[in-house]
């Protein structure tokens, strides 16, 4: 099915400047580009878009990481777009992730790991409307 999912380039990524590169692979794998903002968070809301990790320990870090500079937010759109766009990211510690994607060829760390993606149809549609609200989804 056509999908729309959300993705992230974080901010060791868009430092690293490789924004482009990084669109190159969404769109070498058949991935549209429907929506795009360039966006410096807040700390009110990283905690809300990753309200789900709020008891892991790791919750403080990823907020402090991903409000240490901005980030890059787009929707991607395409045939199941959501497992295209984790298979394209690769495992969520970089040092995992296989060779040729993008979290193993732009990532540092599990935190700094260069880009976040939806990773379930429910999660898309909330994570979708949080950053693009005027975006309906009627993907079924
Ligand atoms: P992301 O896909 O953005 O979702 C949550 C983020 O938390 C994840 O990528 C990692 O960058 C970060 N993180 C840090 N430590 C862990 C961990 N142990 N397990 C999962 N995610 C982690």
């Amino acid at each position: 099915a056509i999908e729309r999912t959300l993705s992230i380039i974080k901010p060791d990524a868009v430092a690293k400047n490789v924004i482009g590169k990084i669109y190159d692979r969404f769109e070498s794998a058949g991935l549209k580009i429907v929506a795009s903002r360039m966006a410096h968070l807040s700390q009110n809301e990283a905690e809300q878009f990753y309200g789900v990790h709020k008891d892991r320990p790791f919750f403080k870090d990823l907020v402090n990481f991903m409000i240490s500079g901005p980030v890059m937010i787009q929707v991607l759109q395409g045939e199941g777009a959501i497992a295209k766009n984790r298979d394209l990211m690769g495992a969520t510690d970089p040092k995992k992730a296989e060779k040729g994607t993008i979290r193993a060829d732009f990532a540092d760390s599990i935190d700094a790991n260069a880009v976040h993606g939806s990773d379930a149809p429910e999660t898309a549609a909330v994570e979708v409307a949080f950053f693009f609200p005027g975006m309906n989804v009627f993907n079924r």
